[in-house]
C-alpha cells in the first residue's frame, strides 16, 4: 500500500514509539497519580517526559500548562467550552475544520457570537479582514494552523500580533500543523494550541494535548477522579490533573512521548524539508495532468504537506475507490469534515481527493501516484468521448 491519508493519521508509525508503547504496557503500565508503588510512580515519570518533551517542541514554558486529551477535537472543545462566556465574541475563518465550528454554532445558544471570515479560493486569510471584524466584545481568535483541505497555511505570527495589540486570546488549531510548522507558542503569541497526537507527531490515535497559556483559567470539560484532593467534591482546578479527570491512556502518552523525541532528533524543518520536496513532485505532476484539477496555492511553501484534487468526469468518492482497489494507493475524499472549507474553494458540491504524503513517504512513491492519476485521467476521458 501506498499510504496518502497522513492528514487523516500518520502511518506507518515510528519503531521508537512501538517499543516504548510496547515495553509500557508488557512490564509497568500502572495508573498514574493514582499510587505511590514503582509501578505507578515509573509511568507518571514517563508521562511528565512526554509533556516535557511537547513543551520543548513548541516552545511552551511551563509542561503543566499541557493538558493531554484524546484528540485534537477535544482540546478543541475544552478550550471554547472552557474559556468563553455569554456576550463574548469569536473570529473564525471559512477554513476550519467542524471541530472548531460546530462547537463555536453549540455556543451560540449560549450567548456567544462567532465572525467567519471568508477566505480566498486557495484557502488564504486576509489579515485585514481580521482587524475589521474585531469588536469591543472579542475575546478570542480561533484559527486552524493549515488547512485541512488545501493545506493553506495561515500567517499565525501577523495573527498573533493583532490579537495581542488587541488583548483579545489567540487559539491555534494545529491539527495539520505540528509536526510541520515552526509551532512556537512564544513567537507567535499563541495563548491556546490544540494538537493531535497521531498526525504529524507520529504519535498513535487517542493522544492529542491543549496548552493553556500561564494565567488563563478555563472550566473543566469532564469532572472526576484526578488523584488529588480526593476528599474535596469540588473538582480541583490545578493544572493540569483538574482537567485531565479519570485514568489517562497512559501506554499511548509514552508511545507520543518517545514519537516527539525521534521528531525532536530529525527537527521539524528536515521533516518539512522532506514533505515539501515530495508536495512540490506531486503537485507539479499531477497540474500537468490533462482533466487533473488542483486546489490551493500553487507554491508548497504556502501549504502543509496536502494536495487537493479532482479527476473530470469522475466523482472524488470513485476516483479515491479505485485508486485503493486498483493501484494500492490509500487517500481520503469528500468533503473532510470541513464542509465550509469545501464551498471557499468552489467544492462545496463535489468534494475532493486529498493527498497527504508523510514522513515514510518517498519519492519513487509520488511518481507511482502520479502515474495512477495519469491512467485513471486517461481512463475518464476516453469513457467521455464514447
Ligand atoms: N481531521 C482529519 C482529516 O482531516 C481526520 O482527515
Amino acid at each position: 500500500m501506498i499510504y496518502m491519508d497522513n492528514g487523516a493519521t500518520s502511518w506507518p508509525k515510528p519503531p521508537e514509539m512501538l517499543e516504548a508503547m510496547t515495553e509500557a504496557i508488557s512490564s509497568y503500565c500502572a495508573n498514574p497519580g493514582r499510587a505511590g508503588h514503582a509501578a505507578a510512580a515509573r509511568t507518571a515519570r514517563e508521562i511528565y517526559r512526554t509533556r516535557t518533551a511537547a513543551a520543548s517542541l513548541f516552545n511552551i514554558e511551563d509542561p503543566a500548562r499541557i493538558i493531554f486529551t484524546r484528540n485534537c477535537t477535544e482540546a478543541i472543545n475544552l478550550a471554547l467550552k472552557g474559556i468563553l462566556r455569554k456576550g463574548d465574541h469569536v473570529i473564525t475563518s471559512s477554513m476550519e475544520h467542524n471541530s472548531v465550528l460546530r462547537p463555536l454554532k453549540q455556543l451560540e445558544s449560549a450567548g456567544i457570537s462567532t465572525t467567519v471570515i471568508r477566505c480566498d479560493r486557495q484557502g488564504r486569510i486576509s489579515v485585514r479582514d481580521i482587524r475589521a471584524a474585531i469588536r469591543t466584545n472579542t475575546r478570542m481568535i480561533v484559527i486552524t494552523a493549515a488547512s485541512n483541505v488545501t493545506g493553506t497555511r495561515m500567517p499565525l505570527e501577523e495573527i498573533g500580533r493583532i490579537a495581542l495589540r488587541n488583548g483579545i486570546l489567540f487559539m491555534v488549531d494545529g491539527a495539520q500543523g505540528a509536526g510541520y510548522m515552526d509551532l512556537d507558542v512564544r513567537r507567535n503569541h499563541i495563548d491556546l494550541l490544540a494538537v493531535p497526537g497521531h498526525k504529524g507527531l507520529m504519535g498513535p490515535q487517542g493522544t492529542g494535548f491543549l496548552y493553556v497559556k500561564k494565567g488563563l483559567e478555563l472550566t473543566p470539560l469532564v469532572e472526576g477522579g484526578t488523584g488529588t484532593k480526593s476528599k474535596e467534591l469540588e473538582q480541583p482546578r490545578d493544572f493540569p490533573e483538574g482537567f485531565e479527570a479519570g485514568t489517562l491512556n497512559a501506554p499511548g502518552i509514552i508511545g507520543l512521548g518517545a514519537s516527539i523525541r525521534m521528531i525532536d532528533r530529525i527537527g521539524v524543518s528536515a521533516i518539512r524539508d522532506h514533505e515539501e520536496r515530495l508536495v512540490r513532485k506531486l503537485q507539479r505532476g499531477l497540474e500537468g495532468i490533462t482533466g487533473v484539477t488542483v486546489y490551493g496555492p500553487e507554491d508548497p511553501g504556502e501549504k502543509a504537506a496536502i494536495v487537493a484534487v479532482n479527476i473530470d468526469g469522475i466523482d472524488c468518492e470513485t476516483a479515491a475507490a479505485i485508486l485503493d482497489e486498483r493501484f494500492g494507493i490509500a487517500v481520503r475524499a469528500g468533503f473532510h469534515c470541513s464542509g465550509l472549507a469545501h464551498d471557499t474553494i468552489g467544492t462545496g458540491d463535489i468534494g475532493c481527493i486529498r493527498l497527504c504524503p508523510g514522513l515514510y513517504t518517498s519519492e519513487r512513491d509520488i511518481g507511482t501516484v502520479t502515474d495512477a492519476v495519469t491512467q485513471l485521467a486517461a481512463l475518464s476521458a476516453m469513457r467521455k468521448t464514447e
